[in-house]
């Protein structure tokens, strides 16, 4: 049998980069295909080719042995081809049900596709496959981990047996990921066949039949998760070694900056997310806040920054009241923000990338006097960030819509950062960083920990909480369930507390 799917030579040029060189690679029929590569690799750029988004500047695609076209996303989805991509292409206003029409013809047969028998059926794929989905919600209240389940249901509704998942568990829980897994051992079980995009080494060990590993645009070669190790892995990927574990002195604690007193915030549909929080976070340390995503950390995180309106209670940081501030205010009393949602609250992708960098500072020295702006400070500043924070770009110039979505959120780091700040909030500061970007950013982190900066970090990776935390708080139903040194701090004891459930002792 022909494998299924076969990139011969794909090429893809931009301004300035080879996306794609010579790219080869076979998806057997049934077959985990992993694709690993540094930020930037052209991992996105291969699959919007065999989408039919992007047009390869030379090689060929077979599909069942067949020398095909990929034109368009319609020829992609005729061929069986479906794609889950690592930004989200949902319509925000619409429905669950409404966003998985989209683009589905809708009169079959002389009958007009109507919305209950779509729902009926996504209900149906949902519990086939055990994912958790709610038709009539709107996907603009929907937590990123439930967006994701409707794209992939979406792509299920469309009968696809090529399944591209592009960075998928970037957003997810451990159990989410855990469910996740389930669902494509289910659809492999029923012939699917899977390309595999991640930066977590392990999930790439667990999942994959083979892995393939990208850099700056060639193949550096396939292996199996038995012949491999995640540390040979990361070699090969980032072509040297990488170390895994964060190294930290203990944390010498300073003055409260941050001070949450009895802290409410209702989501948008006016319910109660955050119930009574109090927290402080104190000069020279990092404290992490673990809880399975949508536990009222994202309303938090907004409460605090002055993008959502805070229902009752006190923030102070530095002993000043924030409570009511606008997001300016708080950011100019020394506060910098990761947020969880890049292209949302991040970036400004029509911007290029030094416009980016100077988003927070550009009214101020030694980047503008008065109303003047002073372009050359802002370039300089531009691409010494770009150096420092290896952000792999053209130019500072190029639009930051067109960088990867690692780098993307490189460009974001590395602003925040940037600034003199007291106050780092972090949602999920290393979400799609390859390893070595990883390793670097935990750097980073600790040492602007050992300069004096508090730290908020926000994660749903407990590996990323455990390694770099001082100390750890677990929120759970929009309350934190209890706060741990640590030290004290085992997969076990978090597991349960991220469960609602008060470990014995
Ligand atoms: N539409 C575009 N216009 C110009 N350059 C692009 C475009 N899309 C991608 N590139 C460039 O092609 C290269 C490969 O990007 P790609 O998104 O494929 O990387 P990636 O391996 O998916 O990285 P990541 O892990 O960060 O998602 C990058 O240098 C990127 O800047
Ligand atoms: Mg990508």
């Amino acid at each position: 049998m022909p494998p299924i799917l076969e990139l011969d030579g794909i090429t893809k040029r931009f301004p300035g980069v080879l996306a794609n060189d010579h790219i080869c690679l076979t998806l057997e029929s049934g077959e985990i295909h992993a694709l690993l590569g540094e930020n930037g690799a052209g991992k996105t750029t291969l699959m919007n080719i065999l989408y039919g988004l992007y047009h390869p500047d030379g090689g060929r695609i077979l599909v069942r042995g067949k020398e095909v076209k990929i034109d368009t996303p319609n020829e992609a989805i005729r061929l069986g081809i479906g794609m889950v991509h690592q930004h989200f292409m949902l319509v925000p206003p619409f429905t669950v049900t409404e966003n998985v029409m989209l683009g589905v013809e809708t009169i079959k047969n002389g009958l007009f596709l109507d919305r209950e028998s779509v729902a009926a059926r996504i209900r149906e794929i949902s519990q086939q496959y055990g994912i958790q989905i709610e038709p009539g919600a709107y996907v603009k209240d929907l937590s990123v981990g439930a967006q994701q389940r409707v794209e992939i249901v979406k792509i299920l509704y469309r009968q696809a047996d090529i399944l591209i998942l592009d960075e998928p568990t970037a957003v997810l829980t451990p159990q989410e990921v855990e469910d996740l897994f389930q669902v494509i051992r289910e659809l492999v079980a029923r012939g699917v066949s899977v390309i595999f995009i991640s930066h977590k080494l392990k999930e790439v060990m667990s999942i994959a039949d083979r892995i393939t590993v990208l850099r700056d645009g060639r193949v550096v070669g396939t292996t199996r998760p038995a012949e491999t190790s995640p540390a040979a892995l990361a070699q090969m990927m980032v072509g040297r070694e990488v170390i895994l574990t964060v190294d930290k002195k203990p944390a010498q604690p300073g003055d409260v900056v941050l001070d949450v007193n009895d802290l409410q915030v209702f989501d948008d549909r006016q319910q109660v997310k955050v119930e009574g929080v109090s927290l402080q976070v104190r000069a020279g340390e990092i404290l992490g806040i673990a809880g399975v995503q949508g536990n009222g950390q994202t309303e938090f995180v907004e409460a605090l920054t002055g993008l959502r309106a805070v229902a009752g209670g006190t923030v102070r940081i530095l002993g000043r009241e924030t409570t009511r501030a606008s997001p300016r205010r708080i950011l100019e009393t020394g506060v910098a923000h990761v947020p969880e949602d890049r292209q949302r609250d991040g970036l400004v992708l029509t911007y290029s990338v030094a416009d980016n960098l100077a988003l927070n500072t550009y009214y101020l020295p030694p980047f503008a006097s008065g109303i003047q702006l002073h372009e050359r400070a802002i370039f300089a500043s531009a691409g010494e960030l770009v150096k420092q924070f290896d952000i792999r770009t053209p130019s500072i110039q190029t639009l930051v819509s067109s960088l990867s979505g690692g780098n993307q959120q490189k460009v974001i780091v590395a602003r925040e950062f940037a600034r003199p700040i007291k106050l780092l909030i972090a949602s999920q500061p290393t979400r799609g960083l390859d390893v070595g970007s990883i390793e670097y950013i935990h750097q980073r982190l600790v040492e602007k920990r050992d300069q004096g900066c508090a730290i908020l970090l926000v994660s749903p990776e407990l590996d990323e909480i455990m390694s770099l935390s001082d100390r750890i708080a677990v929120m759970y139903r929009g309350k934190i369930m209890d706060t741990l040194p640590a030290e004290q701090a085992t997969l076990e004891k978090l597991g349960l507390l991220m469960a609602g459930v008060q470990p014995e002792g």
